[in-house]
């Protein structure tokens, strides 16, 4: 579905939601196969991996449970470079295997900053998961454990991702005018 109210200010669609859909299913397949007889509490970072959580942790066929944390970092097109941690989680972390996924790894500080504060939780395991990664923005070493999709270093919005807090509705990832 095309939406209509800002197909002009969207240069290109990067990835479709065909696309993302078949990616879902393949990223869901291979968490539910390394997961099985484990004690999964995925982790949703807000507000970006909202879209990515909802349609993965729909296919993923294990019980879990899901919390969330709330970070703020951005000021419209770029990073401040200090994660400010608006919401923890609230579920029990300790001996459990944890899964934290965000919208994107982009310079990194966010997961660096994320993974240190869960370790401080004593989890069983701690793996990470974006939806897509821009390597060429990289500050922080962050190693994913699941990608969706590798982009270019170009300002990406739709499916979680905003600009000044718009565009998280579009069903596919877009490059702005
Ligand atoms: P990092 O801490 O630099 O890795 O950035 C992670 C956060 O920055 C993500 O969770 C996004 O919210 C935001 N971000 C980074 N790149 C983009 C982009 O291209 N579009 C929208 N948000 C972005
Ligand atoms: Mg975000």
């Amino acid at each position: 579905m095309k939406l209509k109210y800002c197909k002009n200010e969207i240069k290109k669609v990067l990835i479709s939601e065909k696309q993302i859909n078949s990616k879902i299913k393949e990223l869901a397949k291979k968490i539910t196969k390394d997961y099985e007889n484990k004690d999964l509490v995925v982790i949703c970072v807000l507000r970006g991996s909202i879209m990515f959580v909802c349609d993965l942790i729909r296919k993923i066929d294990l019980p879990l449970e899901v919390d969330f944390f709330w970070v703020k970092s951005y000021q419209e097109m770029d990073t401040t470079g200090t994660v400010k941690i608006l919401k923890k989680p609230d579920s029990v972390l300790k001996n459990r295997d944890i899964l934290l996924i965000d919208d994107i790894l982009d310079t990194g500080h966010t997961f660096a900053k994320l993974v240190e504060e869960i370790q401080k939780y004593q989890p069983k395991s701690l793996k990470i998961a974006a939806f897509l990664d821009k390597p060429s923005r990289r500050i922080v070493e962050v190693k994913l454990d699941y990608c969706g999709f590798v982009v270019p270093n170009e300002f990406v919005v739709g499916y979680g991702l905003d600009f000044n807090q718009k565009y998280r509705n579009l069903p596919y990832i877009g490059v702005l005018k």
